[in-house]
């Protein structure tokens, strides 16, 4: 290894693929995007090209690489969207396109997988989780249902990363990060459960061995080296689930922080040493990147995806750039005061996963009058969000403890007044961290320090990340935010209550 090592992060994520490079002090020497589409073939699906994932791939290290010395790379770790399917056929190429985590056709599938392991209780009982659309399980059973003649030839499933990971290396694997959010891994033992795997009558040889995400799975081919511009030989960790891996970038070592992402999902998560029942199987429980450690997370379909959609239709279209967009729609919600003046925002877009496990829930504006302003709307889908992710704490909290501090992440913790609202929300200190922007390819390419030992342990690595900003909660706002928070909690079971038993909310 170089005596000044390099480590690459490589993230394949939903609407580009990232790729990023470190030194051993976790700073950041240069990163490159290159987006690639999302196709949504029926209302509430959501599907990729496996080849566009790749192409992206070659773009971004191509990109990345022409900047750095080559001769001081090390090694690469990778990221990816967490829950998609990737089904190769015997030669090991995508049978079809891959269904994402955002995909909601499989209900259904989901319904039935619950009720063959014996109810909520019985799948806690064999994986600790619930059954959630985003998950894989139903999308092999949609798979085998829909499309049977190209199921049959259907020889592994594997999820985003680990495609490119075999395109890179010739080796094909999953992590146990990744294999916990398909929805058949037993997570307190560590492997596939097999009674859930013969209950639905799907064979175990359909995934690869299951790697920790910090275990070398393989080394970059002389054809990828080509392709891409990395060396060929260099050492490449097996990787993980996107939101376990932001988790370590933003120095998650600790019970005593939550990390908040406000990503176009929005993630609450935290780590933990011990194992326990996830009752109410409300969160996602899985292994972390680290051996012996649990990520426990909750997710927001639509967190910073609220606000985009909110932009789209509200932004003043005259300014030039989305960024100037936003700025001038955080200006007006700075306006309007903690509570939006009585306007209540269901981020509930694209259906909602925790606490609500509801596909079929939808979003809402609330209270309107005709005094409401733009800037009252621009709050409430601001503290609407954040209600959504204060429930997610809540449920987090009853099992691990109240946190100290959370420690903040994704494209709308760039808003300053976005932050404000989250820490009075949750009544806690946030912090953003220098890395923060950067995503989970920052915490792969750590994992790769790691993994290959240049950084001795997760606390060394959680010591050199930089804080940017710290936002204290304003007392003067709690009472108003408990109120609206309640209010809130109360709104989506009120609608659903309202329309009898079709869901609205
Ligand atoms: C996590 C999840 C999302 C995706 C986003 O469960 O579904 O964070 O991984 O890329």
């Amino acid at each position: 290894m170089h005596s000044n090592p390099i480590f690459i992060g490589l993230d394949i994520g939903t609407s580009s693929c990232k790729a990023m490079a470190i030194d051993t002090n976790a700073q950041l020497l240069g990163s490159a995007a290159v987006e690639y589409p999302c196709y949504a073939p029926q209302a509430g699906w959501s599907e990729q090209h496996a080849s566009d994932w790749w192409e992206g791939t070659q773009a971004a290290l191509q990109k990345l690489l022409s900047t750095l010395d080559i001769s001081r790379i090390a090694g690469l770790g990778l990221s990816g969207q967490m829950h998609g399917m990737v089904a190769l056929d015997a030669a090991l190429q995508p049978l079809r396109p891959a269904i994402l985590w955002n995909d909601q056709r499989t209900a259904a599938q989901c319904a039935e997988i619950t009720e063959k392991a014996g109810g909520e209780a019985g799948l806690l009982g064999m994986t600790n989780n619930p059954m959630l659309t985003g998950f894989t399980a139903g999308k092999i059973l949609w798979f085998r249902e829909n499309e049977p003649e190209l199921f049959v030839k259907t020889k592994y499933v594997v999820n985003p990363k680990d495609y490119i990971r075999l395109l890179l290396t010739g080796e094909l694997a999953m992590d146990v990060s990744d294999a916990s959010g398909t929805g058949l891994f037993d997570v307190r033992n560590h492997c596939f459960s097999s009674v859930l795997l013969e209950r639905l009558a799907l064979p175990a040889s359909l995934f690869p061995q299951v790697l920790e995400s910090a275990d070398l799975a393989g080394e970059v081919t002389a054809q990828a080296a080509a392709l891409t511009g990395l060396p060929c030989g260099l050492p490449i960790v097996a990787g993980g689930g996107d939101a376990v891996l932001s988790a370590l970038g933003m120095g998650l070592g600790g019970a005593s922080q939550v990390a908040v992402t406000l990503g176009t999902s929005g993630v609450v998560a935290r780590h933990c040493a011990s194992f326990f029942v996830n009752e109410g199987a409300k969160l996602q429980f899985s292994r972390a990147c680290l051996p012996g450690l649990f990520h426990i997370m909750g997710v927001t379909l639509s967190a910073a995806g609220s606000y985009q959609w909110h932009e789209s239709m509200l932004g003043d279209a005259r300014l030039p750039t989305r960024g100037e967009r936003y700025k001038a729609l955080d200006a007006e919600a700075a306006q309007s005061p903690p509570g939006a003046n009585g306007v209540l925002f269901l981020p509930y877009l694209s259906g909602e996963r925790c606490p609500l496990n509801d596909p079929g829930a939808k979003g809402a504006y609330f209270g309107l009058r005709s005094s409401t302003t733009r800037g009252d709307l621009n709050r409430a889908v601001m503290e609407g969000v954040a209600f959504s992710l204060r429930q997610v704490y809540a449920l987090m909290a009853a099992s691990t403890g109240t946190a100290e501090r959370l420690v903040l992440a994704g494209g709308g913790a760039v808003s300053p007044l976005w932050r404000q609202i989250v820490a009075d929300i949750f009544g806690l200190p946030a912090v953003t961290l220098e890395a923060s922007e950067e995503g989970s390819g920052f915490g792969a390419a750590l994992l790769a320090a790691l993994g290959l030992g240049a950084i001795e342990s997760a606390e060394a690595a959680a010591a050199k990340l930089r804080q940017k900003t710290e936002t204290l909660p304003q007392v003067q706002n709690a009472s108003v935010y408990a109120e609206r928070f309640a209010q809130y909690c109360a709104l989506y079971p009120a609608l659903r209550a309202e329309k009898g038993k079709e869901s609205i909310a």
